[in-house]
């Protein structure tokens, strides 16, 4: 048997309904904060992506998803979307068109990263860039928005993490000092910490070995070495987010994974996922849009992981949606007539109503079985002598409640239909 590729996931009926909800707060409040929704393709030249997140990082190294088309050109299905919205923003232009543009998605991503709970090779994300501001409050704003969404899925073992990594210059300075201090402990660190040594000094922060922590011990601390200016916008963040109520805590050690940050990073992390706790991840990125060819712009982002996201939902119980629902099930007591019913169900469906019927000439018990499991709100009887004399018998399901209609005079049907009590599930949810 065929089976699905280790790393992705089916989403069934019952995860999608979760999935809508998720995603139907996620646009709601991109809108409250006036950010407009754009959408990239799935996979891009390989290039963009190297420049971008840096060749010696590990997704770059060992994750991506990268295959040479018939043409003989090296396309990567996108790990992430910063590369893919600021290759958008400069071919479009986008910065000509409006000086600050606050952009949101919702995406597949692909990373060939070892599966486990709430690690996928193909995963989804939502995120939003904003290009165009260097404001330190837009990268509060950013903060904002992630907290809240998370919030209004009802998330409560939450812990945003933020830092600042500085500017390059201040950056560089700083790496040569944990350089000279992790030098005669280089051949005590793991063999990947000692590969990063070389490559990527800073990630060594993100090691999960025991032991590469504790030679981390007293090491230099990236935050008191950053620029001044960092320094000062990342005051400002901090007031800001305590003064919209966002309680954070500051952690030097948050280097993130991707090599296009400047100055602020945060992350939120969950206490209910186990070891992939990120929910999400994003920082300030003001050198990205010039190093990808466009003129200077600075930009501010943050990307969540679906799945993880509602794995912890799952975990904390964090919300419950109510059951779906119909709001009428035709009842057939005659098999010859399917046309009638067929005709009655388009009425009631065009009239905006939810509505089925059973296509399996089942018994009038097993009927009323589907109708149950359908949740449906009122069942139709159609059929019988009653049918033959011009009427049909609408049963509200809550109370038993029967009521006998003209079949011409289905305009009852919609009266009754109509009454406030029917439509308590709110479909605004989806
Ligand atoms: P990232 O930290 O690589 O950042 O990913 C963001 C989030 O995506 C993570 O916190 C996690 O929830 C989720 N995620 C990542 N990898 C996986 C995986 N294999 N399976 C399931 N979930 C995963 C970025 O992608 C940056 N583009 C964020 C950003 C936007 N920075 C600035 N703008």
């Amino acid at each position: 048997m065929i089976k699905a590729i280790k790393g992705t996931k089916d989403l069934l009926p019952d995860d999608v309904k979760n999935w809508k909800y998720l995603e139907h707060n996620v646009r709601n409040i991109f809108r409250d904060f006036n950010y407009k929704e754009i959408r990239t393709p799935i996979f891009e030249e390989t290039l963009l992506f190297e420049r971008s997140i840096g060749e010696a990082t590990d997704i770059v190294g060992k994750e991506m998803y990268t295959f040479t088309d018939r043409g003989g050109t090296s396309l990567t299905l996108k790990p992430e979307m910063t590369a893919s919205v600021v290759r958008a923003f400069i071919e479009h232009s986008l910065g000509n068109l409006q000086s600050l543009n606050k952009l949101f998605y919702i995406s597949p991503m692909f990373r060939q990263e070892r599966p486990q709970a709430g690690r996928l090779r193909q995963f989804h994300q939502f995120g939003a860039e904003a290009l165009g501001s260097a404001s330190p409050f837009l990268d509060a704003e950013m903060i904002q928005i992630a907290f809240h969404i998370l919030k209004k899925l009802g998330l409560n073992d939450l812990t945003v993490k933020i830092n600042s990594l500085g500017v390059p210059a201040s950056r560089e300075l700083y790496k040569e000092k944990l350089k000279s201090f992790l030098s005669d402990k280089k051949e005590l660190l793991s063999e990947d910490s000692r590969k990063r040594f070389d490559t990527n000094i800073l990630r060594i922060f993100d090691s999960k070995v025991d032991a590469d922590q504790h030679l981390l011990k007293g090491a230099p601390i990236l935050l008191e070495h950053i620029d001044d200016e960092s320094r000062n916008d990342f005051d400002i963040v901090m007031k800001a987010l305590a003064k919209a109520g966002i309680p954070f805590e500051l952690d030097p050690k948050l280097v993130r994974g991707l090599d296009y940050y400047t100055k602020t990073t945060f992350e939120i992390v969950s206490g209910k996922v186990g070891s992939q706790s990120a929910l999400c991840g994003g920082g300030r990125y003001d050198l990205l849009v010039e190093e990808l060819g466009g003129k200077p712009t600075p930009g501010v982002g943050f990307a969540a992981g679906i799945e993880r996201i509602l794995l912890a939902c799952e975990n904390e119980k964090s919300f419950t949606l109510p059951d779906d629902f119909l709001d009428l099930f035709i009842v057939k007591l005659d098999k010859e007539l399917s046309s009638v019913i067929f005709d009655t169900a388009s009425y009631f469906r065009k009239e905006g109503f939810t509505v089925d019927f059973d296509y399996l000439d089942r018994s009038v018990k097993a009927q009323m079985r589907e109708a149950n499991k359908c949740n449906a709100k009122f069942v139709l009887f159609i059929g019988g002598d009653e049918h033959k004399s011009g009427y049909c018998n609408l049963k509200k399901m809550s109370n038993g409640d029967q009521l006998q209609v003209p079949v011409a005079q289905m305009d009852q049907i919609l009266q009754a239909l109509n009454t406030p009590d029917l439509l308590q599930n709110d479909r605004s949810l989806y």
